[in-house]
């Protein structure tokens, strides 16, 4: 989607492979069922854009996103999309990893921000974000939103 409406981008997408899932670090505190939840849908190793026009503008890494080296990507990042675990340490690690990535004047944006219940783990970590930094939410979507600083 990102791809297809952004024709000048350049999109790099992390996400879990099936075969990784020994990976994946739960950590006190993280929602159960956020936890069963992102290695249910981790099950994927085929993607819905391959064999399109996009597709070469998609560079797919695997891997767990704690363990991810996010230092070549660090202030470089126009758009950073937030949409992988939903457990806590994860939401965490991602967001933390996210903010040191996007470059100055940049976005980031993370979905499933729906409130106490769906997802809780999103919902706390960007309640307790947003007294640190600006976040907006998105209307009507469950879209939040945050701009680095130019
Ligand atoms: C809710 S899906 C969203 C995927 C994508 N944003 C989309 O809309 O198609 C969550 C994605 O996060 C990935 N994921 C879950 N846990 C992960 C982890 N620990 N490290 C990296 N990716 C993870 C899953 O494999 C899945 O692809």
């Amino acid at each position: 989607m990102l791809a297809a409406n952004a024709p000048n981008a350049e999109i790099t997408t992390l996400t879990l492979h099936p075969d990784e899932l020994v990976s994946y670090e739960t950590e006190l505190g993280d929602d159960i069922s956020a936890v069963n939840a992102a290695k249910q849908v981790s099950a994927f190793a085929s993607f819905l854009y391959e064999g399109t026009a996009e597709a070469e503008r998609i560079n797919q890494l695997f891997g767990d996103s704690k363990a991810f080296d996010h230092t070549p990507y660090k202030g470089k990042m126009d758009l950073v999309f937030v949409d992988g675990s939903h457990a806590q340490s994860y939401v965490g690690s991602d967001s933390k990893k996210a903010l040191e990535m996007v470059k100055p004047g940049g976005v980031i944006v993370w979905d499933d921000y729906r409130g106490p219940r769906r997802a809780k783990d999103v919902f706390s970590v960007l309640n307790n974000l947003s007294k640190e930094i600006e976040l907006v939410r998105i209307a009507n979507i469950s879209f939040v939103a945050h701009r680095a600083p130019k």
